[in-house]
């Protein structure tokens, strides 16, 4: 599909695991990140993904990566940013202080460390526009004020995203994805699952295949840059 490969962060689980498997059944090469081992590991291998260990909280950790991948390969036809950390802020003022650097670390820092350190490789693929996508989160635009530090920091990647859009233009788009109810956190209570989905105008929980979709729909497309797509089954328009 495309020759150079596709770096996705978080790819150990959940959405980014189905982006990075999807893009192989698709004839995609793919260099998957991930923090944590686990068994989804070997079966991304087996089906042809390059791996990347890394913690993205740390300006170190986000460096160790981008040497890695750059030791892999050469090129990069996109980069996927779906590294994400997400809990309510917390009570204590230092213990949220602590979260607030830990949300700015993966949601901001690292995609921008990332971005900058990878550009040449991006500049160099064969495709061009090559892409950086950033998932982001509805919450972004409309924010949660429980989780006013998350949202805050996916709010700051959506505003670094507009200013890369501009800087890396014509060679290189950068867009975002604004998942809404994707896939439920196992915290997420049947309460509030419920009341998630009376807001969400299709009334379901989207699961990770239209998020794949969406990616597929803005590398494939060499017009869109600057542009933040939810996939909520409608949720930003009910809150
Ligand atoms: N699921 C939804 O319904 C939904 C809704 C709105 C937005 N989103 C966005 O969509 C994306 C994927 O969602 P998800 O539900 O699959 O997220 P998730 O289950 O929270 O997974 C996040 C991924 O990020 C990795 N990660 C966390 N902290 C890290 C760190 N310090 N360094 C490196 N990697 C780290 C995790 O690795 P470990 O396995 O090691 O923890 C995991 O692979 C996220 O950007 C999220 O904000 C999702």
């Amino acid at each position: 599909m495309f020759s150079d490969p596709v770096l996705i962060t978080g790819a150990g689980r959940r959405v980014g695991l189905h982006l990075a498997r999807r893009l192989l059944q698709d004839g995609a090469r793919v260099i998957a990140h991930y923090r944590s081992s686990g068994e989804n590991l070997e079966t991304l291998r087996a089906e042809g993904a390059q791996l990347v260990q890394g913690d993205l909280a740390t300006v170190d950790g986000s460096l160790a990566v981008a040497e890695a991948v750059r030791a892999m390969t050469p090129a990069l036809r996109a980069i996927v940013h779906n590294a994400s950390a997400f809990s309510p802020t917390a009570d204590d003022p230092r213990e949220a202080a602590s979260q607030f650097i830990q949300f700015f670390g993966i949601h901001m820092q690292a995609p921008w460390l990332l971005n900058t350190t990878l550009e040449p490789l991006l500049r160099a693929s064969a495709s061009h526009p090559a892409d950086i996508v950033h998932i982001t989160d509805i919450f972004a635009e409309r924010p949660h004020p429980e989780f006013d530090l998350y949202c805050a920091t996916k709010a700051g990647l959506e505003n670094l995203s507009l200013s890369l859009a501009r800087r890396l233009a014509p060679r290189i788009k950068v867009n975002c994805i604004r998942p809404g109810p994707i896939l439920f956190m196992p915290s997420h209570t049947p309460e509030a699952r419920a009341k998630v989905l009376a807001e969400t105008p299709l009334g379901r929980e989207g699961g990770p295949e239209p998020v794949y979709r969406a990616l597929r729909a803005l590398l494939d497309n060499d017009f869109i840059t600057g542009a933040a797509l939810p996939v909520d089954g409608g949720r930003h328009l009910a809150r």
